[in-house]
């Protein structure tokens, strides 16, 4: 296999979202789009990859820059079609001699499985290798002129077909796999003598074909390629990505019951042997080991929920939410940034955030980590079986022994002992008779001013 490199065009602007966020940047599975594209090249293992971004790229030039440095950015300024666009990455990769796999930035349901046809092809001598699929609404895309078994002619854009190509379903995906020098070759040669006036990527097959090159096409299915314009193909490939990634799942031996109202993130490692109850949300970051279960209503993110523990219904999760193995965290429970050791309980209404709370551990209703102090975040630590009583705010930074319990209703400022009981609240004061006197009191008030 000769090297690889990819270039991604994104310098389109993406009006069509009507939204002040770029294109790239909307998220589907809740990664955006522009990562997508680069998680595509880097599971392609191309050893370089170059975004091509206008000029006012703004907030995509800093995501792209944050992750792959600015040197993986070309800018087309100002953008004159797609071969233009992948001309744009030449200098990037002038020192360069491998493949070149040409994808968008908006389509997040590609997979490199997916592009593997073209690049066998490549392997099998094609000197030009095109992704195509058969569209039901052929409208938007350039077709493919195909002669016999997918070797490739010549693509025509909709603006510029006659009657009979407008007839061919046979459409380019864009993706498109060559040797970096004969792509840049062609591209040179690649004029804007058409009805949109722009210089055409699609060029370069009619002009590899003149110039005695083997061009190729594959086709795959088009459910591959969602491309992204609107918000409306946002929900679309959102829906998508949700329905690939729910079958994934349970293909792995995950039981979903509802499967449709789950909803996952792009990164969700979910084990065989879990189930997951309807209406659950797996923001980012999370994993969930085997013989969990994920009850109704439940939010998720950046945690891990280890086997055996019951989640929900009800449960918030956010970073840092380490669930051991066993341990139950209920309604109306909210964990952040906390181990919580095996086997221990909160089964209701509480906030865990920063610490620890040991194995086998219970947590009373109502329970609080007073993590903050306006400025800072404190940890607050339970030992091992501790028992926290119902309402106790725990004021951190502060520990609770092993073994220790701490009153219902107190307010734990200072560290506990092993073992000890902690109580921190007013006394019960008991005025026998108090309440009858007080009524009768009120009673005779009452009838006096009537
Ligand atoms: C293009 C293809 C068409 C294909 C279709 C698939 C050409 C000439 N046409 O058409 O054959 O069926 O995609 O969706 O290649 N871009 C730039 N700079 C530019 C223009 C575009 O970076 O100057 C980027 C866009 O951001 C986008 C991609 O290239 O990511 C495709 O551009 P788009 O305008 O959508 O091309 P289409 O006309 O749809
Ligand atoms: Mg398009």
């Amino acid at each position: 296999m000769s090297p690889r490199a990819a270039v991604i065009l994104a310098a389109g602007q993406g009006t069509r979202m009507k939204s002040p966020r770029p294109k790239v940047l909307h998220p589907v599975g809740g990664r955006a789009l522009i990562d997508h594209a680069i998680d595509l090249a880097q599971g392609l293992n191309c050893e370089r990859i170059v975004v091509v971004l206008g000029k006012d790229a703004g907030a995509i030039r800093d995501h792209v820059a944050a992750r792959l440095g600015e040197g993986a950015i070309a800018v087309q300024d100002p953008p004159l079609g797609t071969g233009h666009a992948v001309l744009a990455a030449k200098d990037a990769l002038a020192d360069f001699d491998g493949d070149v796999v040409v994808t968008y930035g908006d389509s997040a349901l590609l997979t490199p499985e997916a592009l593997a046809p073209i690049f066998a092809l490549r392997d099998a001598g094609a000197d030009l290798a095109v992704l195509g699929f058969d569209a039901t609404d052929p409208a938007p895309y350039g077709r493919l002129l195909l002669g016999l078994h997918g070797v490739l002619q010549r693509i025509v854009e909709t603006k510029d077909a006659n009657e009979e190509q407008l007839k061919i379903t046979a459409c380019n995906s864009g993706v498109i796999a060559a040797p970096a020098r004969l792509l840049f070759e062609l591209l040179g040669k690649v004029g804007n003598h058409n009805a949109k006036g722009e210089y055409y990527l699609t060029d370069v097959v009619g002009l590899a074909v003149e110039s005695g090159k083997s061009v190729r096409a594959a086709l795959i299915d088009e459910s591959h390629f969602l491309g992204v314009n609107s918000q409306a193909e946002l929900a679309v490939a959102e829906a998508a990505f949700q329905r690939r990634g729910r079958a994934a799942l349970m293909e792995g031996g995950v039981t979903l019951i509802a499967p449709e109202t789950v909803q996952l993130a792009w990164d969700t490692r979910i084990a065989a042997g879990v189930t997951v109850e309807p209406n659950v949300v797996f923001a980012p970051g999370v994993t969930v080991e085997s013989g969990a279960l994920i009850r109704s209503f439940s939010h998720l993110e950046g945690a891990r929920v280890r086997s055996g523990a019951i989640v929900g219904p009800f449960a918030r999760l956010r970073p840092g939410a380490d669930i051991g193995e066993d341990a139950h965290i209920g309604n109306f429970v909210e964990v952040k940034k906390v181990a919580v050791g095996k086997g221990a309980k909160a089964n209701h209404l509480a906030y865990l955030g920063d610490g620890t709370v040991g194995a086998g551990a219970n947590i009373g209703a109502g329970t609080i980590f007073c993590n903050y102090d306006g400025f800072d975040k404190n940890d607050t630590h339970i030992g091992e079986n501790a028992f926290i009583g119902s309402n106790t705010a725990l004021v951190a930074p502060v520990r609770v022994g092993a073994g220790a319990y701490t009153g219902s209703g107190s307010v734990i400022t200072k560290d506990v002992a092993p073992d000890a009981l902690a109580v921190a609240r007013g006394r019960q004061v008991e005025k026998p008779g108090w309440a009858a006197g007080f009524r009768s009191r009120k009673l005779a008030e009452r009838a006096a001013r009537k």
